[in-house]
């Protein structure tokens, strides 16, 4: 920490939030506002006599309000700076600290806000995480039992810096207890909280176990586990060693917590899995390890980076396996818990890894994009004389802007490509470059050229259901040929009038499929995706067109057999239908859908594929 705040190339900004961030890769413009501390950094050295004056004492954050701090407070001995930060909420001005500081005269209440605005290439997220509030785990008694507490309160106690100066005592009576009880997975792997594992829990309870047996070896110490979870290096002998010291391991999540009010003890009712029975444990004390939770701004900042969350809150990477540090922005990467719970050597391995993401970026004068980004027809969108801006509004990037009175404009370096403003402009105003309407036109007349009738068209999108359909291949999995792909960046560009159009040149059945909604590479592209393809339904529907010829999957790159099984299902409907149902309907739908070719018609690139298509008979 010194070290980054000593380095000539760093600036470090504390106490400090970032307001906005436009831009793109390379030249973003970052918004900061910096908080006034009433205290000029230049001139305190961290003495701490104005603290010492301060008559206000309020709990303390960062010893988890076990402890006080004064209303002119650093969060504690080793932070960086080493500058003191006046609680202007708490403050009751009575200058005393002016007066201690005396001639260095640090305090200056007359600060305010700062903004200031930032010109960087790239942006690191490492924000952290916030430790779960188990109050509403009402069976385990946080917050009724003076002594249960969170494991990190508990570490607080026996830290040789924190508020008892490393003598673990219990609240109730201030004695060190001769019993204690740690409880794994509070909040963690639960379905009425977070269904996930917070990764390093196991281990630093086994850290937090070892170092009181060690400090206080006649205290007996039991954890109550679900299963330990010890898959990184050293970490199984670490277990072992705590084990081998007599740390008691007992299987089972407790059901229950009680209190003895006279004594202050806790009963731990559980049924201890490895003997098959049920246990009562009485300790002087309880530690939950709480689970690992987002930090309670995490929705907020993700709108400003313009970077997705995960369904467990987290921000999400741009690929799981192949771009864990990358984002959906191009430019911006995460390190650390905030993209998940993990502990220490993982945050470090994926610091390092994003700064080298970074580096990349930043050693060269030249970036280059992708080239399949949306384009606007200037004197097709309507925006210029009425309001419209649909395009602006479903583009998950904020990489168009609709001003009023004047076409769309796409900024190509912040468009990823997802097609979806392409879909959902009604006034076919916006094309995407190497997947224009005219070019997947032309692929579906194409594979419908010859016996439509017998066949299933399936649009898919890149990243999940086209490998899908790819694993299916690679994996040998068999099934029946009737099927034709078409294949766009995400199911957000797959738009009704390719499935409408598809009918009308007399489809057998029509597939839509993209990735799974948590895996979709363009933010909120399926949802957007799964939106419209409801609406087409029932459509077609009404329009007569049997409901199990339209069908809508999400299939994972790695759901090979998934992809077949589909395929195979749609065949089999598909015979069973009968070729000459399939056509009757198409029959019936056919003015109806043909309402529909009007829009191409008025576009000369796609009016071009149609009548030469029609030419052709
Ligand atoms: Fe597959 Fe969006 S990328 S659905």
């Amino acid at each position: 920490m010194v070290d980054a705040s000593r380095h000539p190339n760093i600036k470090l900004l504390t106490y400090s939030e970032v307001k906005e961030v436009s831009g793109y890769i390379g030249n973003f413009k970052v918004k900061v506002e910096k908080k006034p501390r009433y205290v000029i950094a230049e001139r305190c050295t961290g003495c701490g006599l104005c603290a010492d004056v301060c008559p206000i004492e309020v709990p303390n954050e960062f010893e988890e309000e076990l402890g006080p701090r004064k209303a002119i407070y650093v969060p504690h001995g080793q932070a960086v700076p080493l500058v003191y930060t006046i609680d202007i909420d708490n403050c009751i001005k009575c200058y005393k600290c002016v007066d201690a500081c005396g001639d260095l005269s640090a305090i200056d209440f007359s600060q305010q806000p700062e903004e200031i605005e930032l010109d960087v290439g790239t942006i690191i997220v490492a924000t952290g995480f916030d430790i779960f509030d188990p109050t509403p785990l009402e069976e385990y008694g946080y917050g009724r039992y003076e002594n249960v507490l969170t494991t990190l309160e508990l570490e607080r106690l026996h830290d040789s810096g924190g508020p008892t100066v490393g003598q673990l005592i219990r609240p109730s009576d201030n004695k060190v207890p001769k019993s204690l009880a740690f409880v794994q997975c509070v909040g963690s792997r639960d379905t009425r909280f977070m269904e996930y594992c917070s990764g390093f829990c196991c281990m630093y309870t086994i850290k937090n176990a070892l170092l009181l047996k060690m400090m206080y070896p006649d205290m007996d110490i039991s954890i109550f586990y679900m299963d330990i979870r010890a898959p990184g290096k050293g970490y199984e002998e670490f277990y072992q060693r705590a084990r081998n010291m007599g740390i008691r391991f007992i299987q089972g999540r407790p059901a229950r917590i009680t209190e003895d009010p006279v004594t202050k003890n806790l009963f731990i009712e559980a049924e201890d899995i490895a003997l098959g029975q049920p246990v009562e444990l009485e300790v002087e004390m309880v530690s939950l390890s709480t689970a690992a939770v987002p930090r309670e701004d995490v929705a907020e900042l993700g709108q400003i980076l313009t970077i997705s969350r995960d369904p467990s809150g987290f921000y999400r990477e741009s690929h799981p396996k192949l771009k864990p540090i990358d984002t959906a922005t191009e430019g911006v990467f995460l390190a650390g818990a905030a993209q998940g719970p993990k502990d220490i050597p993982a945050c470090v391995a994926q610091g390092s890894a994003a700064a080298a993401r970074a580096a990349r970026i930043l050693s060269v004068d030249e970036w280059t994009i992708e080239p399949i980004v949306a384009y606007v027809w200037s004197d097709r969108c309507i925006n210029a004389t009425k309001k419209c801006g649909i395009c602006e509004k479903v583009c998950p990037y904020g990489a168009i802007v609709a001003e009023p009175g004047k076409p769309s404009r796409v900024n190509p370096v912040l468009c990823h490509g997802c097609g979806c403003c392409v879909a959902e402009c009604p006034h076919n105003a916006i094309t995407q470059m190497h997947f224009t309407d005219a070019q997947i036109l032309a692929q579906i007349h194409a594979l419908l050229a010859e016996k439509p009738e017998e066949k299933i068209l399936a649009f898919m999108c890149h990243w999940c259901s086209s490998m899908g359909a790819d694993n299916a291949g690679t994996s040998h999995f068999e099934y029946p040929p009737s099927s034709r792909g078409i294949r766009v960046m995400c199911s957000a560009r797959q738009d009704q009038d390719f499935i409408y159009e598809a009918f009308r040149l007399g489809a057998g059945m029509v597939l839509a499929s993209g990735c799974h909604p948590q895996d979709c590479h363009y933010i909120t592209g399926q949802q957007h995706a799964a939106k419209r393809f409801d609406k087409v339904a029932k459509t077609l529907e009404r329009m007569g067109i049997s409901p199990e010829r339209f069908r809508v999957e999400w299939i994972s790159a790695a759901e090979g057999a998934k992809y077949a099984r589909v395929i195979a299902e749609m065949d089999a409907t598909l015979r069973s239908l009968g070729v000459e149902r399939i056509k009757a309907e198409n029959e019936k739908a056919r003015p109806l859908l043909e309402k529909r070719l009007r829009r191409w018609r008025e576009m000369p690139e796609v009016a071009e594929v149609l009548s030469a298509d029609e030419r052709e008979g």
